[in-house]
């Protein structure tokens, strides 16, 4: 196991250059498997989500490497011209929720296509009718035994699939089966999220031809073949969130570069009531405070344009040392709340009734020994762990660098003191 140790008490100060979208990569990367050719993927972060995927794209009979581009990070080709195989396995698909996007991509070049159940952070139920229902309604037999989903698509067909709620996961999954089948499929009340746009941007790069990502129509001209590209994903907006949240607790002057300030509307509006300093500059956010932040007070999650669920949890440490009560209410996933017991240990005031929870906000909050219940609450003990008194240590950091990449190292480059650290014992509260 390995653990984060933090001094408390550092401000931040410095640039930080945000990293290529974690949830943009994952689907891209399931994409990857209905392209007849050589893909580059720039600036690629080693993610572990990212690693997994690579792994599930090995074991299909893909190629991927990672080789030294022009960016901080290496590119990753990725060649899945051979792909032989169309099964996924219990062993890989627990490692990553996003195995259950090569559903849609394996169904849509093979035909056919076993895939497990998906593991992910344990932070709700998590079920997978709406992507099933999407993939019958463009006429694949569906069976769901023994912990995996067997997908005939001999009677593949284009047409109209309606989501019953806009999941992120469902649309990229329906979007990319339709890619490779003949005629025209609409998804209607599809996701809107930027990465959706993102992935309808690479398949088009690709030789796709998908329309309207980002609204709430999406129109699919199924193609014979996609070839090789070059791509580049966006920033990630949940890591300059994370950034940003950090500034507002902490930052002395921080400079988040390669930030897309649209993709952040939400939690901006909310960190300029804690009456920090933001000036936004074209893809560069400089965020101070001279005093203590003020409650943003109220947070409630929703879809994309709505703030998003996965900065909830980073809201909870800022509404820790705010002056004043804020307001969090979450209504996504309904066990996303695993790392209130842990920020409590470190004297936080919540309290919480049916997804609707009131933090108080306290003067000082104090270092603790605190065990990461999934990728987001890592972010939130991490972020509390700087502006506590004493030393934290945060344990199970693994699942933070499902998509934090060296976060450490950011974190440590910006004046905080933060030391990674390798533990014998082991925190088993984690899926
Ligand atoms: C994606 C993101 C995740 C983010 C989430 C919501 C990736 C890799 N992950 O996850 O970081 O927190 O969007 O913005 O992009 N649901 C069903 N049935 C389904 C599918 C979803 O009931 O078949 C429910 C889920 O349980 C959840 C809600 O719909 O309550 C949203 O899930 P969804 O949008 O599918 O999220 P993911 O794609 O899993």
């Amino acid at each position: 196991m390995e653990s984060f140790y933090i001094v408390g008490g550092s401000s931040l100060e410095g640039e930080v250059e945000i990293d290529t979208a974690k949830n943009s990569l994952l689907p891209i990367l399931a994409g990857c498997i209905l392209v007849d050719g050589e893909i580059l993927l720039e600036n690629v972060p080693k993610y572990s989500d990212v690693l997994y995927m690579c792994m599930i794209l090995e074991h299909l009979g893909g190629k991927t490497k990672f080789t030294q581009g022009k960016f901080a990070n290496q590119d990753l080709y990725i060649d899945c011209r051979d792909i032989i195989y169309s099964d996924v396995p219990n062993e890989l698909a627990c490692k990553v929720r996003s195995s259950i996007f090569t559903l849609g991509s394996i169904l849509g070049r093979k035909k056919i296509a076993k895939v497990s159940y998906p593991g992910g952070c344990d932070i709700g139920l998590r079920p997978i009718d709406i992507h099933l229902s999407g993939l019958k309604q463009m006429g694949c037999k569906v069976v769901d035994k023994n912990g995996y989903i067997y997908a005939d698509g001999s009677k593949l067909r284009s047409g109209d699939v309606m989501l019953s709620f806009p999941s992120v996961g469902a649309t990229e999954n329906i979007m990319m089966l339709a890619t490779l089948t003949e005629g025209e499929s609409r998804i209607f009340n599809p996701a809107r999220e930027p990465e959706i746009v993102d992935l309808q941007n690479f398949l088009n790069s690709c030789g796709a031809k998908i329309t309207g990502a980002g609204s709430n129509l999406i129109t699919i001209k199924g193609v014979k073949k996609l070839h090789g590209c070059e791509y580049q994903a966006i920033s990630d907006r949940i890591e300059a969130g994370t950034f940003l949240i950090a500034g507002a607790m902490c930052g002395k002057e921080l400079v988040v570069k390669n930030v897309n300030q649209e993709h952040n509307q939400e939690l901006l509006a909310k960190l300029s009531k804690t009456v920090c300093n933001l000036i936004c500059d074209d893809d560069r956010i400089i965020i101070s405070r001279t005093r203590r932040p003020l409650s943003f007070g109220e947070v409630e999650t929703a879809v994309y344009p709505g703030f998003p669920t996965d900065l909830q949890a980073p809201m909870f440490a800022l509404a820790s040392i705010s002056d004043g009560y804020s307001l969090i209410i979450e209504n996504l996933f309904e066990a996303r709340f695993k790392h209130i017991g842990e920020l409590l240990k470190m004297g936080c005031d919540i309290r919480c009734k049916n997804g609707v929870c009131i933090v108080k906000g306290k003067e000082k909050i104090y270092g603790a020994e605190v065990n990461v219940p999934d990728l987001r609450g890592g972010a939130a003990l991490t972020l509390a762990g700087l502006v506590a008194e004493g030393y934290t240590t945060i344990n199970n950091v693994e699942l933070i660098d499902r998509g934090y990449f060296h976060l450490e190292d950011k974190l440590s480059s910006l004046g905080a003191h933060v030391k990674r650290i390798k533990c014998e014992k082991k925190v088993d509260n984690c899926s």
